[in-house]
């Protein structure tokens, strides 16, 4: 006999996003997004404006989604969300909803470590796309985290390095804002990389332990070489801004295929995976598939749709957790500052 779908309805409101998915099985039937446009005029995210957006756009995103799956809410077996870390306000958005929809659907709820979720996106499943075997190493890069996991099993992932000041997402929006570009710049940074030469300008790369990470020095370094050379030319943005995003993007992301590099010789474990929203770069994503001949490394390259926030990634770690029948108590409460090896709950 063929076992009954498990459906599980998926929020995620951590950030600017909210978002709302539908997964059958480890299969994503929808997954919404209403992003949050009002931060770009404050050059980021402004959490009083973000807890306010997601309570006007949770109810209309989390119809879509149940809409673009073709269900109906009583087809639902649990409803999982995410419970942190992220923004204290925006957090408060989705638990509540997700409590009140668990408790008046009467199914279970699934409290979702935003972290575990974008490590547990390669698991969602896609047509050309493998799923990593345990134990692999995932490099988390978003714009609040740059992590490197040891994980070991769905739910069993350890730190072994992160960053000890700011995240890689910020290193790459603070130095667009440098550069008056629009937030968040990491994607125009990536746009205008393309067209640049990536050795036109130097940066030093900081010195901090074999698998830790520092972003705040490099921005500083940034910030001053671009007042210095703006000093002797005031166009050298405008004239140089290809090269000079090339130059700041190859920095970056040198650092993190070193870091990665360093991980792998010391655990031994040669499948490496990448997520969160810096895992769209082109630059690292093409870094990466380059060493999979060199190094004899298996690479993992998520879906465009699930490396920035989204509620899919949420709706995956939900059905893993489903399956263990981890379902949450009544008193769960949003956690701004769980980590990923915190057992949520
Ligand atoms: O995972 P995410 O959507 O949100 C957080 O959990 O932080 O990551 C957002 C970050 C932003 O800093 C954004 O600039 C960066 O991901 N990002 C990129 C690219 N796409 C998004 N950074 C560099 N290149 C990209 N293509
Ligand atoms: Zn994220």
């Amino acid at each position: 006999m063929m076992e009954k779908p498990i459906y599980i309805l998926a929020i995620e409101s951590s950030c600017d996003d909210t978002s709302a998915a539908v997964i059958c099985n480890d299969e994503i039937r929808s997954n919404c997004i209403a992003n949050q446009k009002i931060h770009a005029e404050y050059g980021g995210v402004v959490p009083e404006l973000a807890s306010r957006a997601h309570q006007q756009n949770i109810v209309p995103v989390v119809q879509q989604a149940i809409q673009k799956a073709n269900i109906d809410k009583k087809d639902l077996n649990a409803i999982a969300f995410t419970r942190g870390p992220g923004l204290m306000g925006s957090l408060l958005v989705g638990t509540s909803f997700a409590k009140s929809l668990a408790l008046s659907l009467n199914i279970p709820l699934l409290d979702i470590n935003h972290m575990q979720g974008h490590v547990l996106a390669h698991f969602i499943k896609e047509e050309g796309c493998e799923k990593p075997p345990f134990p692999f190493l995932c490099l988390t890069i978003s714009g609040g985290h740059t992590q490197i996991v040891k994980v070991e099993d769905y739910f069993k992932m350890t730190v072994l390095g992160e960053t000890i000041d700011d995240a890689v997402g910020e290193a790459f929006d603070k130095s667009a804002k440098i550069l008056n570009l629009p937030y968040p710049g990491g994607p125009l940074i990536d746009k205008y990389a393309k067209q640049g030469n990536p050795k036109a300008f130097q940066f030093t790369k900081p010195r901090v332990g074999p698998l830790d990470f520092s972003f705040s020095g490099l921005k500083t370094a940034f910030l001053y070489f671009i007042q210095k050379q703006e000093k002797e030319n005031p166009k050298f943005i405008e004239e140089n801004l290809f090269d000079i995003c090339a130059s700041i993007q190859d920095t970056i992301v040198s650092i993190l295929m070193d870091k990665l590099k360093n991980a792998v010789k010391e655990t031994g474990i040669k499948h490496v995976a990448i997520a969160g929203g810096v895992s769209a770069n082109s630059e690292i994503r093409k870094r990466l598939k380059e060493t999979e001949n060199k190094y004899n490394w298996t690479t993992y390259i998520p879906k465009f749709e699930y490396t920035t926030d989204n509620a899919g990634m949420i709706a995956i770690a939900g059905y893993y957790k489903y399956l263990e029948a981890q379902y949450s108590h009544a008193g769960v409460a949003a956690n701004p500052r769980l980590k990923v090896d915190e057992v949520a709950g």
